[in-house]
């Protein structure tokens, strides 16, 4: 295991060997921040956003929280929202979970009464909406696979019907919900989970803006 020491070393050694292989490198991304990306993942050590989609500092802007929630109320994943979409000018935004999430798992289990609980109570409420969906599955690790799934595929209808989504409704951003498995290092997409979800529950949408009288 490296020890805190270790890292600073490690920093200066991927640094003067960016710098060697790309002259400038450092000198260019200080200059500006033009990410094509906003990645919404989980916390988890072992999703590491610019990594595992093969991406350089400066090509993709991260927010990343236990279970990948987007919460309607979380004020830091709606600036997050709010300058991608507004200030970088983002079209496409990921929401991406991942099998075996702790979060996850946790949500199909007792509460521990720690302060974690109030978070995974979101994902609660998943697996109580769908839980017909979660419980046809087989297993127990099956049934954590599915709101694995159903959590990336609510999350991104959560995006999609932000505020800040529908006020920028003519830019056409698009919203993608993907899921990682840990086990094998491979993304998916969920797409047609969403699209599907979206047919099940359409009382979530909220009324356009002039429908609402604004
Ligand atoms: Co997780």
């Amino acid at each position: 295991m490296p020890r805190i020491e270790d890292l600073l070393q490690n920093n200066r050694a991927w640094r003067d060997q960016t710098e060697r292989d790309r002259p400038g490198f450092f000198q260019n991304l200080a200059s500006q921040q033009e990410p094509r990306f906003l990645w919404i993942g989980c916390a988890d050590s072992r999703v590491p956003a610019n990594q595992i989609i093969g991406l350089d500092p400066g090509m993709v802007f991260v927010h990343r929280n236990v279970a990948n929630l987007v919460v309607h109320s979380d004020l830091n994943c709606l600036a997050v929202l709010d300058y991608a979409v507004n200030v970088l000018r983002i079209q496409d935004i990921i929401v991406c979970g991942h099998y075996g999430c702790g979060g996850v798992t946790a949500a199909l289990q007792p509460g521990s009464g720690r302060i974690v609980d109030h978070w995974i109570r979101h994902v609660r409420d998943i697996a109580k909406f769908y839980r017909s969906e979660v419980e046809a599955e087989p297993t127990a690790a099956a049934q954590i696979r599915r709101l694995c799934e159903l959590n990336v595929a609510v999350q991104v209808v959560h995006v999609r019907e932000s505020p800040v989504l529908q006020a920028a409704a003519e830019r056409n951003v698009r919203v993608h919900g993907w899921i990682y498995d840990v086990a094998d290092g491979l993304l998916r997409d969920l797409t047609p989970t969403v699209d599907a979800l979206r047919a099940i529950e359409p009382a979530c949408r909220i009324a356009p803006p002039d429908a609402a009288g604004r």
